[in-house]
């Protein structure tokens, strides 16, 4: 079954084919992130506009590179939010137009349930029950995956997103936009004085409350405290991976403790913010100085960010849960039009 994935939540306008749920046919991002950096972040209005440029070109660009006519897609799949609801509607009404047009079932799909199949796009499916950190740039949660469709929130961020804590702070230390790779890029050229010397400059909030929520706001406000602090001798590398290290260790400390108390199969990453180097290999050592039993995966750092690959496969696991080719006769999902 081939599913051709739309994504215009934010800024970037992706679309993609993939087959069977699992494998990518062709996966097309272009991204507004560049018009963004110039005013330090996301204007949606500029960002709607930017939504409908790319659009028809990412979608030929997805059909060409997969060899695949729309004659050939059996349904289209598109973000539905959350998101910026000027970049979304260009997605939906494009999915509503090419489903009215050639005559295709439309699948509405949830953006952060959708990053979580991101580790579906990959050799070998995790098992259920899966613990997911989604975390990306509005929204960080704890959610216990027990099947397709059958999710339960455990938690999530009470203000600020990580990913939003990264953008911001990138900010107030005169980082470039998106906040994240900015700060992952400083960090790493922090020299450490010595083997001893521990990153703690910043507040770790709700750490050590016993809940699965977040709390990111006060991060931002130590780090603008930092920047004002001009008795402060600390270069911009070390105040990044002091940022950087003060969400690592939030979202690890916190993931990790679910993991012991629901004793999952599977522990997944998603989301944009785990295309974190440092997040992700402090996961891998954490998880095995613990001796966790937990298969941990996190999908490769091209599809952690907005893509419209795992739209598809969201479409595919939680929407078509009878394998297609199985079906004799297909039945008849023409929808089109209904979102
Ligand atoms: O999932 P995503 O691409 O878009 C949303 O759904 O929000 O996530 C974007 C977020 C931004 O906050 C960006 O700074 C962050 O992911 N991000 C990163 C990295 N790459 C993207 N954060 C930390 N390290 C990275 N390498
Ligand atoms: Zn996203």
């Amino acid at each position: 079954m081939k599913i051709l994935g739309i994504e215009t939540s934010c800024d970037e306008t992706a679309a993609a084919v993939v087959e069977n749920g699992v494998k990518i046919l062709s996966s097309a991002v272009a991204s507004s992130a560049e018009m963004h950096a110039k005013t330090g972040g996301v204007i949606p209005e500029a960002a709607a506009r930017a939504q409908v440029v790319s659009i028809l070109p990412v979608l030929q660009e997805a059909l060409s590179d997969a060899k695949c006519g729309m004659e050939k897609i059996d349904a289209i799949a598109t973000t539905v939010g959350p998101g910026l609801v000027g970049s979304l509607l260009v997605g939906v009404e494009s999915a509503k137009t090419l489903a009215y047009l050639y005559r295709k079932p439309i699948v509405p799909v949830n953006h952060l349930v959708a990053h979580i199949y991101a580790n579906w796009l990959v050799e070998s499916a995790p098992e259920f029950p899966a613990m997911v950190l989604v975390v990306s740039g509005g929204h960080t949660d704890l959610v216990l995956m027990q099947a397709h469709s059958t999710l339960e929130w455990l938690g999530g961020t009470r203000d600020d997103a990580a990913g939003e804590a990264f953008d911001k702070s990138a900010r107030l230390l005169g980082l470039s936009y998106p906040g994240g790779p900015a700060i992952a890029a400083a960090a790493k050229d922090f020299k450490f004085p010595n083997s001893n010397f521990q990153l703690k400059l910043f507040p770790r909030p709700m750490m050590d409350e016993h809940n699965f929520d977040f709390s990111f706001s006060g991060l931002k406000t130590a780090v603008w405290r930092a920047t004002q602090d001009k008795g402060l001798k600390i270069s911009t590398e070390q105040l990044a991976a002091e940022v950087q290290e003060a969400i690592v260790d939030v979202l690890i400390t916190k993931t990790l403790r679910a993991v012991r108390e629901f004793r999952p199969k599977s522990l997944l990453l998603a989301g944009g913010v785990s295309a974190n180097t440092r997040l992700r290999e402090a996961f891998e050592s954490k998880i095995k100085n613990l001796k966790l039993e937990v298969d941990f995966r996190v999908p490769p750092p091209k599809l952690c960010t907005d893509n419209a690959a795992y739209i598809a496969a969201c479409a595919y696991f939680c929407h078509f849960p009878v394998a297609w080719e199985s079906l004799e006769t297909k039945p008849d999902l023409s929808i089109s039009g209904q979102v």
